[in-house]
Order: C-alpha cells, then sequence, then structure tokens
C-alpha cells in the first residue's frame, strides 16, 4: 500500500513503554505500568495543554483498531474498555464469536473498512500494528508514555525501519511516577517522484579539418 494513499481519517496512536522500548512483558505482563512502586523522589507533576489525557484521546476518534495481540489481552479485561467505540481486530487468524469486534483480514480491509464507514478519527493499538502503520504513514498522531524502568525484554515498540521515522515534538508532561509523556506529530516525507531523464544532449559535431 502506497504511503500516500489518501484517507478520510487520521490515525492516532497512545501508547507507554519502557524506556528500553517494551510495550509489555514477553508474557504480555503489564502489572510495570500499571502498579508503579511508590514515588520516590520524582520530580512535581507537570501537566502540559498540549498532551491529551487518555479519556481526551479515546473521547476524539470513533474507530478502536488493534492487533489480535492486543484484543486477546483486552478481552480478558473485567470490562470492555470500548464500549462506546467501533473497534476493528487486525487478524489472519481469529476465529470469533465476539459481537464487539470486527475482524479485518488485511491493512488494505482494515482501510477500506475505515473509508466506507466514514470514520474521522482511528485509536491504532498494539506494537506491532503501531509499528508498521507509522512505517506505512496511516499514523498521523502519536502520544508516547516513558516509564522509568528498564525492563531488558519483552514485546519492543519499534523493531527495524527501512526508512527513518520522524517526528514533531508538541509537548511533554509527567506524572508523580516519573511517566514522561509526549505527543508527537508524524511527519509524512514527501512522496518519491521519479527523476525525469534528462534529455540527452546532442552533441555538437566537431569540426574536422575536411568541414571546412
Ligand atoms: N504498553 C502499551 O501502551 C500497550 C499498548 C497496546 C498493546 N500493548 C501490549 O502489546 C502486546 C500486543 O502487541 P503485539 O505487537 O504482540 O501484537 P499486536 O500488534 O496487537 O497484534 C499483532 C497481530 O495482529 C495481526 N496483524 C498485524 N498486522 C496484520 C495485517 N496487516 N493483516 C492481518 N493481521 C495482522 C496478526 O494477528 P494473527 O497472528 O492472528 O494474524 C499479528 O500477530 C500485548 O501484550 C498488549 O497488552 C501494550
Amino acid at each position: 500500500m502506497s504511503i500516500h494513499h489518501p484517507r478520510t481519517w487520521e490515525g492516532r496512536a497512545f501508547l507507554a513503554t519502557s524506556l528500553d522500548g517494551y510495550v509489555a512483558r514477553r508474557n504480555h505482563d503489564l502489572a510495570w505500568l500499571t502498579d508503579p512502586p511508590p514515588s520516590a523522589g520524582h520530580v512535581e507533576p507537570q501537566p502540559s495543554d498540549a498532551v491529551p489525557s487518555y479519556d481526551e484521546h479515546l473521547a476524539g476518534v470513533d474507530h478502536v483498531l488493534m492487533g489480535r495481540g492486543t484484543y486477546e489481552v483486552v478481552r480478558r479485561f473485567d470490562e470492555w474498555p470500548y464500549p462506546d467505540h467501533q473497534v476493528l481486530v487486525l487478524s489472519h487468524t481469529l476465529n470469533h464469536g465476539d459481537d464487539r469486534i470486527t475482524v479485518v483480514r488485511s491493512t488494505s480491509e482494515a482501510v477500506r473498512t475505515l473509508t466506507d464507514r466514514d470514520s474521522q478519527a482511528v485509536y491504532v493499538d498494539g506494537a506491532g500494528v503501531v509499528s508498521d502503520w507509522l512505517a506505512r504513514g496511516l499514523i498521523d498522531d502519536l502520544v508516547l508514555t516513558r516509564a522509568p524502568v528498564v525492563l531488558g525484554d519483552g514485546i519492543a515498540l519499534f523493531g527495524p525501519v527501512r526508512d527513518d521515522l520522524r517526528f514533531v515534538h508538541l509537548g511533554t508532561s509527567w506524572n508523580e511516577h516519573g511517566y514522561l509523556t509526549t505527543h508527537y506529530r508524524v511527519v509524512h516525507p514527501e512522496p518519491r517522484t521519479r527523476r525525469r531523464p534528462k534529455p540527452t544532449q546532442t552533441p555538437t559535431p566537431t569540426p574536422t579539418p575536411s568541414d571546412g
């Protein structure tokens, strides 16, 4: 899919990682994020109007799109976290009987579904899906929280990229647990234009002594 595919909707990601870039432990444990140790000397919290809260982020989207890996975690939550949103789950394998979600089998099916449904803004979630959709130019806005912990191993948000991904820093806030939340706008690279080959210059015939 072209990264410059025209879209009617905006893609937005809102995630948290450890300092070494993991969204979860390999066993999907998130306690390092949800149950931080008691604060010990972190600087005073600093809110920022430039950084949306999770509730503001959620209120600003009409769809949630997540990978099957994230769905397997959230479907076990005591309460379904998206009662007011239409939820798409990307998966090649999921055979489900869950009427809270629509399964989409490919990125192009997801993009088509969002466009057909006249979506305005989509919360894109899941490490694999977010990094893939960023690389495809399908995410415009990223709110990334970094927790002050190094896990050493886990599910990484980012892996290798073909081209650098660049972001504009819009603002950073932090809370009493030392979690830094940064709001970025994604820089979409200009489409690569194919250079038109220069017209080959017809060499001016060099006069030879016999010409003249
Ligand atoms: N810290 C945070 O803020 C945060 C946020 C979100 C999630 N998480 C955690 O991240 C973990 C899940 O992340 P993850 O990277 O393992 O999984 P994920 O990105 O949620 O899901 C990956 C799966 O999505 C499906 N998929 C991805 N691209 C696809 C495509 N183009 N077409 C069809 N299917 C596609 C595949 O499912 P199939 O194998 O079925 O084909 C793939 O295995 C969970 O532990 C979750 O709790 C943390």
